[in-house]
């Protein structure tokens, strides 16, 4: 297995806007290396409490042993994030009254783990599963989902303008034989659309609408922040970094709406909108400082929204 390794993402501005207070919960839904989770928890000791949650294994063993010294104000779950309400629940929490954190994406490890299948940087099966206890993986979607669901995936998840030519050329091939692997998806990429002089790789689109697929990522971030903003009390703040344009539009869409003052037509005499409930701190997103991106190139796409409760 590889080393469990990954940069974290805009840290001190993530950690700064969180507003990280003794005494009190926060809860960071995506810990990955935990390299967020460390610097609040040093903050937040020796009265505040962590909860940390990750889907991958990986993550859970590598933040477990980085947050060690850490123990007794952290609570360590493996989960999906869109489990936080039963979460909280489980745990007898009311309120998340300091703040949450979602650094979306995938982290360093699972992109080049060869394991994990997510890119086509090395040769591996095609997988792409943050929780490899989900039974769906791209190697399914790629062999047996209908050729205009793939046409879709890869048009309005990847934002490829050649999904329906590299749709059509997939169902033509998996008739003869599987495409199993990241190098097999990646060729067969290459050889169907026009290489024109881009900066990226010709098969980052596809590979990115598969994975948004596999793991119902834009979903699960939709559903969750409309749940999530209702389990902060007072004050608190939520902070999410996003990676693409469609996440962040998410990101921005929620906390507009959350933010918005009364839509109600002049004709209306009671609101029936309610008074808003988020106030956005970061009128525009903060992304990384030319240093940060020269170090982790990686980190160049990063955008970071924040904003806190306010009733
Ligand atoms: C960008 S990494 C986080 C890195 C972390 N902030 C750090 O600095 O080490 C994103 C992590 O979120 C996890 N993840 C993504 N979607 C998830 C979901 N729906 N539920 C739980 N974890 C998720 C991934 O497994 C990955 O470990």
């Amino acid at each position: 297995m590889n080393e469990f390794t990954h940069k974290t993402v805009l840290l001190n501005e993530a950690v700064e806007l969180l507003d990280c207070r003794q005494g009190r919960l926060y809860i960071d839904a995506t810990a990955g290396g935990g390299g967020h989770s460390i610097e609040i928890a040093k903050r937040i000791a020796p009265d505040g409490r962590l909860i940390m949650l990750d889907a991958d294994p990986a993550a859970i063993q590598a933040c477990s042993a980085r947050l060690e010294e850490y123990k007794e104000i952290v609570t360590i779950i493996r989960s999906n994030y869109s489990r936080i309400p039963d979460i909280l629940k489980d745990l007898n929490i009311d309120k998340i009254d300091g703040g949450i954190l979602f650094d979306l994406g995938v982290s360093y490890y699972q992109l080049t783990s060869e394991e994990r299948g997510f890119s086509f940087q090395q040769e591996s099966r095609l997988d792409m599963r943050m929780d490899p206890d989900n039974p769906l993986t791209a190697y399914d979607i790629v062999n047996s989902w209908p050729e205009k669901e793939l046409q879709r995936i890869f048009h309005e998840l990847g934002e490829e303008r050649y999904s329906r030519r590299i749709a059509g050329k997939i169902a033509e091939i998996r008739k003869i034989k599987k495409i199993s692997t990241t190098k097999d998806l990646a060729d067969l990429v290459l050889k169907t659309i026009p290489r024109g002089g881009q900066k990226i790789h010709p098969a980052t689109r596809v590979f990115q609408g598969l994975r948004i697929a596999v793991n119902r990522e834009l979903e699960i971030i939709e559903e969750i922040l409309e749940k999530v903003v209702h389990l902060l009390a007072k004050n608190a703040r939520i902070v999410v970094i996003s990676f693409h344009s469609l996440e962040d539009r998410l990101v921005k869409n929620a906390f507009k709406s959350f933010s918005a003052r009364c839509t109600c037509p002049p004709e209306k005499i009671v609101c029936e909108c309610g008074p808003p409930i988020l106030k956005v701190i970061t009128k525009k997103p903060v992304t990384p400082s030319a240093g940060e991106v020269k170090e982790n190139p990686p980190s160049r796409s990063a955008k970071l929204r924040a904003a806190e409760k306010i009733t």
